[in-house]
């Protein structure tokens, strides 16, 4: 036993990732095993469950660690400009390519790519990448010569891939050449064990960070926070934690201080008294409070995004690409979010009564069809505020029909 928790802590402290549950131990195995190695990774795991952090592992213990390590949102990338950002492009390829450009895998050469968010790429070009995985080469847009890269590739994705195969959004050749090596990253909830280790830590990281003072949680503290569903994992912990210590400045963090800040968070848990949400929910249920935490969740980055903003640290707009600016989340909401839950614009979705006979489909639509109409259907935009994949978007306005009414 004694040996067994040795070997954890050497690994946890190797690769950066904490944790001594079963879960995370096996984890840190596989990642010992598979670093050093060339071999292609697939690593699965809900959204801030840690994902990027075990890519980045991987390609800080391997022989490439001295070579570029690239991470490729494919979420992010719209479909049609996915190729040349991949694989770069010829001068006069299309309209715009001035000039020769090289693509990530050009940019990753020696090292490790990261593709994440792999569920997300177009089927074409899910063929070219296949082409990568098993002979290294691709051919940049407009090009007629292929190019030869030696480049690990990692991916990421959390969404089962699996099923996603069985519904024809991703090939199967690609997923069989992936999926050889699967590293699945627990969610928190399955590894609850880890919740205290993971809490003190990013607590007293914070307070040496900010040079404030943090006593500790108290016990009950820490089980509130250990029973706690934690839909956003390790990154909404982490988030949840460091404000906590900001804000409590000095003394022990009790459990009505964890209430109290749970409940600021309006995550819709057993937790939380504000929403309909009753202890033995069905499925359908549990779909919808996922859905509602997911808006929670929105809510709380875009105020914290105003936050920035405000102060002057983030500019207005983010990001350019294909000659259009992309606009952050905030333009779709109106400036004061304090009164949300009860404001015009969301009384529907967040309506108990209404939420009681609507399904978690319905919940979708309107929401999404709300958002279609903020932006007078800029799919582009919509999708950005959603925070969902341009081409997730499109899907969905197909599956549930929506249309533009004038
Ligand atoms: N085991 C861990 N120990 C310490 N910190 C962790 C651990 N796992 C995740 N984190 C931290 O949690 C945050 C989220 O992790 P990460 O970005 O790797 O998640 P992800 O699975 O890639 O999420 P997404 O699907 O949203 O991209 C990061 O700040 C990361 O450093
Ligand atoms: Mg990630």
């Amino acid at each position: 036993m004694y040996f067994e928790n040795d070997r954890t802590n050497t690994l946890q402290r190797k690769f950066g990732i904490l944790g001594q549950s079963a879960g995370v131990q096996s984890m840190l195995e596989t990642i010992e095993q598979v670093a050093p190695t060339d071999i292609s990774v697939l690593i699965a795991g809900e959204s801030g469950s840690g994902k990027e952090l075990v890519a980045a592992a991987l390609h800080k213990h391997s022989r490439r660690s001295h070579k570029p390590f690239v991470i490729v949102n494919c979420g992010a990338i719209p479909a049609g400009i996915i190729e040349s950002e991949l694989f770069g492009h010829k001068k006069g390829a299309f309209t715009g390519a001035g000039s020769d450009r090289k693509g990530y895998f050009q940019a990753a050469d020696g090292g490790t790519i990261f593709l994440d968010e792999i569920g997300e790429t177009p089927l074409e070009t899910q063929v070219k990448l296949l082409r990568v995985l098993e002979q290294g080469e691709f051919l940049p847009v407009g090009s007629s010569s292929s190019m030869k890269v030696d480049v690990r590739i990692v991916a990421a994705s959390n969404r089962n891939l699996e099923k996603e195969v069985d519904s024809g959004s991703f090939r199967k050749d690609l997923f069989y050449r992936l999926k050889a090596i699967t590293i699945t990253v627990p969610s928190l909830r399955d590894r609850r064990d880890d919740i205290a280790l993971l809490a003190n830590k990013f607590a007293n990281d914070c307070a040496i960070r900010n040079q404030i003072l943090f006593k500790g949680f108290s016990e009950g503290a820490l089980k509130v926070m250990s029973q706690h569903r934690w839909p956003g994992n390790i990154r909404e912990l982490k988030n949840f934690i460091e404000s906590m210590v900001i804000l409590e400045k000095g003394g022990v963090i009790k459990t009505e201080v964890i209430y109290r800040y749970l409940n600021a968070e309006s995550s819709p848990t057993e937790l939380n008294p504000l929403l309909p949400v009753k202890l033995d929910r069905s499925v359908d249920q549990a779909e919808r409070e996922l859905i509602l935490q997911q808006l929670f969740m929105l809510r709380r980055e875009i105020a914290e995004m105003k936050g920035l903003i405000d102060e002057g640290l983030v500019p207005r707009k983010t990001g350019e690409s294909n000659g259009e600016e992309y606009h952050t989340a905030l333009e779709v909401l109106p400036d004061d979010h304090s009164n949300e839950i009860q404001g015009d614009d969301s009384i529907t979705i967040l309506n108990p009564q209404m939420l009681g006979t609507l399904t978690a489909a319905q919940v979708e639509k309107e929401l999404i069809t709300r958002s279609l109409e903020r932006f007078n259907f800029n799919k582009r935009k919509t999708a950005q505020a959603l925070q969902m994949a341009e081409r997730t978007l499109y899907r969905k306005i197909k599956e549930y029909e929506i249309v533009k009414e004038n």
